[in-house]
């Protein structure tokens, strides 16, 4: 029968065969499907080398706590401290479709690298589910809104054979085995996360300070929603920092601050999205604490529009 755990013994077995004593190169994210790949490489004990490349564009502590999960559980990661090149790549970059061009190219530059400098590899793993197989087949015929970020187009000197032990399950199947190899609660259950980070909920030019700002506010509303227990109950849920500025006031004073806009949907398949009915007590208690703990932000506003017409994230 097709347990959790009989589905885990194939693929081990079916990635112990494959791989023999190969090596393997692999980029993590910090998502559940990255997350469970390298934990599956390890479990399975083949020679593996998980990259995490910190973009800078990563959520308070996403970093810290990816890296001390994986490490704990065996993992062979390398985390690489990016920052400064996407940084001064993204410098002037407004327009949406750019800065993912620009981040996606950056991407591949810091990998490549990396895939040289500790290489050769034979394998390059990759934690495509089922339905990216049939998405990218033309199943759904639907037409492609915006580049998605992932380890394609390396350059030519860097052929590797591609592992995907993934490629039949879906999403929920993936969170059960990431149950099986120990993976934490807080990166198992954890909502989607774009791989150009936060640099795409920064409307306009992306900058240290902004990224700042937005950090602390996305933290503040993701650990309300846990405080709620809304959460899980959300399908995603993401901060938006504007370059639109309101007057307010604080004590006497008028202040000229940043518009943030929360927004929450729930979906099956994030192709079609509903803006999610948060309480408007919960929504209330957001905009004081933002607010009050971040003084950049003048205005916190609710993105009540769904998908279609508009997309989940913002740009
Ligand atoms: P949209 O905004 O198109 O997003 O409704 C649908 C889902 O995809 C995620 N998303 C991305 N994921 N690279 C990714 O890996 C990307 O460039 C990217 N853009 C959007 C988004 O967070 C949502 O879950």
């Amino acid at each position: 029968d097709w347990t959790p755990e009989h589905v885990l013994e194939n693929l081990l077995k079916e990635v112990r065969e494959r791989v023999g004593s190969e090596r393997v190169l692999l980029a993590v994210s910090g998502g559940v499907d990255s997350s469970t790949l390298a934990l599956l490489l390890a479990r399975a004990g083949v020679d593996h080398l998980a990259v995490f490349v910190d973009h800078g564009l990563l959520r308070l502590g996403e970093r810290e706590e990816v890296e001390g999960a994986l490490r704990a559980l065996g993992v062979n990661l390398l985390v690489v401290e990016a920052k400064d090149h996407f940084l001064k790549a993204l410098k002037g970059v407004e327009d949406p479709e750019a800065k993912r061009q620009v981040i996606g190219r950056a991407f591949v530059e810091v990998f490549s690298q990396v895939a040289r400098e500790r290489g050769p590899f034979h394998f390059l793993a990759q934690g495509t589910l089922y339905p990216d197989v049939i998405e990218s087949a033309g199943g759904h015929g639907a037409a492609k809104i915006k580049s998605h970020h992932n380890v394609g187009g390396l350059p030519e000197d860097l052929a590797f054979e591609l592992l995907e032990p993934f490629r039949l399950l879906f999403k929920d199947e993936v969170r059960e085995l990431a149950l099986l190899l120990g993976l934490p609660d807080t990166i198992r259950l954890r909502h989607p996360f774009p791989g150009p980070g936060l640099a795409v909920r920064i409307l306009g030019e992306v900058t240290e300070e902004g990224l700042a700002v937005l950090r602390k506010a996305d933290d503040i509303f993701i650990n309300l929603l846990k405080e709620w227990g809304l959460y899980e109950k959300v399908a995603q849920a993401l901060a938006v920092l504007t370059p639109l500025r309101s007057v307010g006031v604080a004590g006497d004073e008028r202040r000229y601050g940043h518009v943030l806009a929360l927004r929450a949907v729930t979906t099956e398949d994030f192709m079609t999205a509903d803006w999610a009915r948060l309480p408007l007590e919960f929504l209330d208690e957001a905009a004081r604490r933002i607010t009050r703990r971040v003084p950049e932000i003048g205005r916190v506003v609710y993105d009540i529009t769904s998908k279609p017409p508009a997309t989940i994230e913002w740009e």
